[in-house]
């Protein structure tokens, strides 16, 4: 039997950010903020809190701040050092320290032909090993475990390629990969089909793929037998649907927080939760939101009575 051993970790980061273009035009969305670290920092941090001991990043062109962000600043520390900065050297020395905990190695995806592609690029150095995949616009932070920790332990127990999902209402799953599972009870459900973005009115289910997956080398040997249509995309989902079958495909509902930073509101929705859930901001932030929040009431009120004549 192969071994079970989850050691590698895809981070596919070689998209262009459009959504949140004009501040992606030239820097990677993966380098947005989040409170004070790179979105990228925190699906880094859980992968080598999961025991992960390679991160492939496949990044397009423009992703140079991410290699130097997890890269020393000699100039940097020089500039500190020399004024005896040492509480900001330390704040360097901890994004220093993941690059010793894990290797960090990036490879090119030359055309933006969608995220299985993005995955497959990867494909040599990960051969004949089951391997995870995180998107870093997906932050999942303040499980029992790290989140991916948790997709791995049932990898361990299944052998399966481990899915991490969520529920959600029906009428927000369609920007989602779907899966319809057997309903077993627990959190592990063994998926029977999925479906990348059902078309709303169509959502076969309410539980959304978010982005955490383990997957075995048979998504590999699928997503080497997919063509890209010409200007169309290679789906994660559709090679994973195309195990189904011959391998087992397992849905885990995780424990965690959830944060969406691809979208602009969702970030900034993550910005405001984290901020405020920190302590020396939360002091400083929570008054200025209860005077919004009464600036945006005393609005909607004088909106509702004018639209009813009062
Ligand atoms: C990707 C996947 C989708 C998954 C989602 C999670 O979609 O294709 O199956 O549900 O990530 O965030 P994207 O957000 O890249 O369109």
């Amino acid at each position: 039997m192969a071994a079970r051993t989850v050691r590698k970790a895809i981070f596919p980061a070689a998209g262009l950010g459009t959504r949140f273009l004009p501040v992606t035009k030239a820097q990677p969305k993966e380098m947005l903020p989040l409170v004070d670290k790179p979105t990228i920092q925190y699906g880094v941090e859980e992968a080598i809190a999961s025991g992960i001991e390679q991160v492939i990043m496949v990044t397009g062109g423009g992703k140079r701040a991410i290699v130097d962000h997890f890269d020393r600043s000699l100039e940097l520390e020089h500039y500190l050092r020399k004024r005896g900065k040492d509480d900001l050297l330390r704040i360097l020395a901890e994004v220093d320290r993941l690059s010793d905990l894990v290797d960090i190695t990036y490879i090119q995806q030359k055309e933006p032909l969608g995220l299985g592609h993005a995955v497959w690029t990867a494909r040599r150095l990960v051969e004949g090993e089951a391997c995870a995949v995180l998107l870093a616009d997906d932050v999942i932070l303040g499980g029992s475990d790290p989140c991916l920790k948790q997709l791995i332990d049932a990898h361990h127990k299944t052998g399966a390629t481990i899915l991490a999902v969520r529920r959600f209402p029906r009428s927000q799953v369609a920007r989602y990969g779907v899966v319809v599972t057997d309903g077993g009870a627990g959190p592990l459900h063994k998926v029977t089909d999925m479906v990348e973005k059902p078309k709303p009115g169509t959502e076969p289910s309410d539980l959304a793929i978010l982005g955490r997956y383990v997957l075995t080398p048979a998504v590999m040997a699928e997503l080497d037998r997919s063509e890209p249509g010409a200007g169309s995309e290679i789906q994660l989902t559709d090679a994973i649907k195309g195990t189904l079958g011959n391998h087992p495909v397992v849905a885990i509902e995780f424990d965690g927080d959830y944060y969406d930073t691809g979208t602009v509101p969702g970030y900034l929705r993550a910005n405001l939760t984290l901020a405020m859930r920190r302590e020396g901001l939360r002091e400083e932030l929570g008054p200025l939101l209860r005077d919004l929040l009464q600036e945006w009431l005393a609005a909607e009120a004088a909106r509702e009575s004018s639209n009813t004549g009062l």
